[in-house]
């Protein structure tokens, strides 16, 4: 019996390929582009169509993409595929999950949340890894999730004793319509050595 989340994945992968396949890397990864290593491994969870991981392979890192969803990553392996980029691909639950202690010099997670991998992520970047975490925050006007939706502050808490390079909660654009913005949360934080 398929995962239900894998299920509800794969059908929206399947349904809108066109629309996964284009996603670019967020903006928030590109402004540190120049200060990452260009060398190392990078993990990005819950890729989906790993548009960010894809970015960071063109930049020479070695990338592992992981998803619970494999229709979602059919559209990685071929979008690396295209432009002639290695892309190791890993179907995988991460809502119990367990990586590697101090295996990666960066981890991406965009747009999905699962708890438990923040005390994952402490342990699985290396000493001066690099996290870029951007994600939906709860919003008192909208009856959210809490399994999905940050808490206010809660990304901040849960690194604050690395180095935070960019914290912030704004507000995202849906389809450049400001009437259904999203609040978001981003972090940017370096492990301490
Ligand atoms: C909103 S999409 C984000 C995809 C990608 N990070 C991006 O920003 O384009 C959420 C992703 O989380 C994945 N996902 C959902 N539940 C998961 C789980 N339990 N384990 C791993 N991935 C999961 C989905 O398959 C989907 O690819």
């Amino acid at each position: 019996m398929p995962h239900p989340e894998a299920q509800f994945w794969n059908a929206r992968y399947l349904t809108d390929k066109a629309h996964w396949a284009r996603r670019q890397p967020y903006p928030l990864l590109r402004s540190y582009a120049d200060q990452l290593p260009a060398a190392g491994l990078a993990l990005e969870v819950a890729a989906g169509a790993a548009p960010a991981g894809i970015f960071l392979a063109g930049r020479g890192l070695r990338v592992i993409a992981m998803d619970i969803s494999e229709a979602g990553l059919r559209l990685a392996q071929q979008r690396a595929h295209e432009l002639c980029l290695p892309l190791a691909l890993v179907v995988m639950d991460m809502s119990d999950p367990w990586l590697p202690p101090a295996g990666f010099d960066i981890i991406l997670n965009f747009y999905y949340l699962s708890r438990p991998l923040f005390e994952t992520y402490r342990q699985a970047l290396k000493p001066g890894g690099w996290l870029f975490f951007e994600t939906f925050v709860q919003d008192p006007d909208r009856r959210c999730n809490s399994a999905h939706y940050l808490e206010s502050g809660e990304l901040y808490s849960a690194f604050q004793d690395w180095e935070i390079l960019h914290w912030a909660e704004t507000w995202r654009k849906q389809g450049g319509n400001t009437l259904s913005s999203r609040r978001i949360a981003q972090l940017v934080a370096r492990k301490i050595p």
